[in-house]
This record gives structure tokens, C-alpha cells and sequence, in this order.
């Protein structure tokens, strides 16, 4: 029964579906159930408390849906609630990191830009991680200001993104980096728009396949995952019932054309009402 349980995803807003997009690919037979805080994205500037509130409530009511694991597809949730949630939650809890380690062993002229949210730089996770992992590889941090509210709309390519971008990376590209790591899932989705702004003078590092397998490696370990055999002797009810569901506790009609746009399902969005959870 469990095995066949969906695998809860959640995200501040549509970010998150860069990295459903990559358990997808890896889990075809798992069904998914993705939730949105779109009615209180972005969470890169809000309060801790507030983070780890929002977080903790969107994980309860996965688990009342009865998910068998839930991904964090947020580093700035990641940041503030990952132990608390795996503290909590009786299930297998994955998280989102920058991928600092990657580029550190990487970069061959030892500066690497990160791009990520004011809340995750700030973070004691965050900068725990660039202490344990930078070594003699220099790294510098920019805040991706405005970049999130519009990728939230769908917009990854306008004047105006371009221009914001630009601000953010000119500062990278001005002091030798070599590689870039995004910090934020919502940027996997800025990946064109990068490569213009760089002229692809930047490894970038996205860390959203490394996610998938991370899942794929602990729903293995604790024999989790759904077991196709009776999957496929129930492959009529399967096929009847949907693979993925999207919920958005914002405008759910919003995240259906914007889910299309930016990963191609063509899903209709549900609307569901999320309480905060105080900790
Ligand atoms: N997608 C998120 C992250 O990875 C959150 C961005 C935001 O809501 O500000 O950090």
C-alpha cells in the first residue's frame, strides 16, 4: 500500500517544478503530488519563523494526503526546516542544497559565483556548507533580486529579466569565475537567459538531477518504491488516475498555465487553503 503512496513536492511557488521535472524522468511509475505556496511566494526575504511556518504546514497536509516522502524543493526552506521537518515527520525528508561542493572541485581559476536567495545566503545551513566545502575556492554571492517574483509569471526571457540578471551575474563575471552555481530552484529555469548573459563563459552547477537521484536512492534503501509489477496488473485504474496533481494554495489556474509553460504537463491545477504551522 505504502509503495504505491504519491511523493510530496513543495516549493514557495513553481520553482520546485524544475526539480518534479527531473523525478519524473527518474520515477516514470511514481505519482507526484506538487504543491505551490504561491499565495505567499517568494520566501527569499521573508522572516525565518515565517519560512519554517509555511514549510511545516505544507508538510502536514502532504502528510495527510498520505505521501510516503516528502522532497523540499526549496534551498530557502531547505535552509530553515529541514531538521525540524525530519525531526517531525515520520518519512524520508529530502532537501535542496547549492551545489558548492561540485564547483569547488571544479573551478580551475578558484572563484565561483552562487545565485541564490537574501534568506539562504544569510542562512547558518548556507554558510555552513560554503565553510565546509569552498576550501581554497573563492566564492561570490549574489542575491537574485527580482528574479523570483518573475519567474512566478512566467517571464524568463523579457528586457527586464535580462536586466536584472545581468546585475546579478556582472559582478561574478567581473571578479575570474569560472563557474556559476544556482541557489535557488527557481533560476534552473533562467538557464537560456544565462547562457546569453555569460556567453557561456560559466559552468553552471544545478543540482535538480542530483535531487532526483538522491529520492531515487532513499526511496530504494527503505523499500519504498512503488512496485510495478502491481502497478501494471492495476495498469487500467492507473491510467484512469492521474500520475501527477498540482495544487497551489494561490491562483491555481495561474500554476496550470504556468507549469505548461515552463515544464509542458498539462495539468489543471487544484486550489487548495494551507494553514501555517506554528513551531
Ligand atoms: N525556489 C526557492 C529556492 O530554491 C524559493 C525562492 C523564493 O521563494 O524566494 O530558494
Amino acid at each position: 500500500m505504502r509503495n504505491a503512496a504519491p511523493i510530496g513536492v513543495l516549493d514557495s511557488g513553481v520553482g520546485g517544478l524544475s526539480v518534479l521535472r527531473s523525478i519524473r524522468a527518474a520515477l516514470p511509475d511514481e505519482t507526484l503530488l506538487y504543491c505551490a505556496d504561491s499565495c505567499y511566494a517568494p520566501y527569499g526575504e521573508r522572516k525565518n519563523s515565517f519560512i519554517t511556518a509555511r514549510t511545516l504546514g505544507i508538510s502536514r497536509w502532504l502528510e495527510a494526503q498520505h505521501v510516503k516522502a516528502i522532497v523540499v524543493a526549496c534551498n530557502t526552506a531547505t535552509a530553515h526546516t529541514l531538521l525540524i521537518l525530519r525531526e517531525r515527520l515520520k518519512m524520508p525528508i529530502i532537501g535542496v542544497e547549492p551545489g558548492i561542493r561540485i564547483a569547488a572541485l571544479r573551478s580551475r581559476t578558484r572563484v565561483a559565483g552562487v545565485l541564490a536567495t537574501t534568506s539562504t545566503l544569510k542562512s547558518e545551513r548556507f554558510n555552513a556548507l560554503l565553510a565546509q566545502y569552498s576550501g581554497d575556492c573563492r566564492f561570490i554571492c549574489q542575491h537574485g533580486r527580482g528574479l523570483v517574483e518573475a519567474i512566478e509569471v512566467g517571464d524568463v526571457s523579457s528586457p527586464v529579466v535580462m536586466q536584472y540578471l545581468s546585475a546579478c551575474i556582472q559582478p561574478i563575471l567581473d571578479s575570474s569565475a569560472d563557474t556559476l552555481v544556482l541557489g535557488c530552484t527557481h533560476y534552473s529555469f533562467l538557464w537560456n537567459a544565462l547562457c546569453t548573459i555569460t556567453a557561456k563563459q560559466l559552468y553552471i552547477v544545478d543540482t535538480h538531477e542530483a535531487i532526483a537521484s538522491q529520492l531515487v536512492r532513499q526511496l530504494t534503501k527503505q523499500r519504498l518504491l512503488i512496485n510495478t509489477i502491481s502497478a501494471t496488473t492495476h495498469s487500467k485504474k492507473r491510467l484512469a488516475s492521474p500520475t501527477l496533481r498540482l495544487i497551489s494554495t494561490g491562483d491555481a489556474l495561474q500554476l496550470t498555465r504556468i507549469a505548461q509553460k515552463l515544464i509542458g504537463v498539462n495539468i489543471d491545477a487544484e486550489h487548495v487553503k494551507i494553514a501555517s504551522e506554528p513551531f
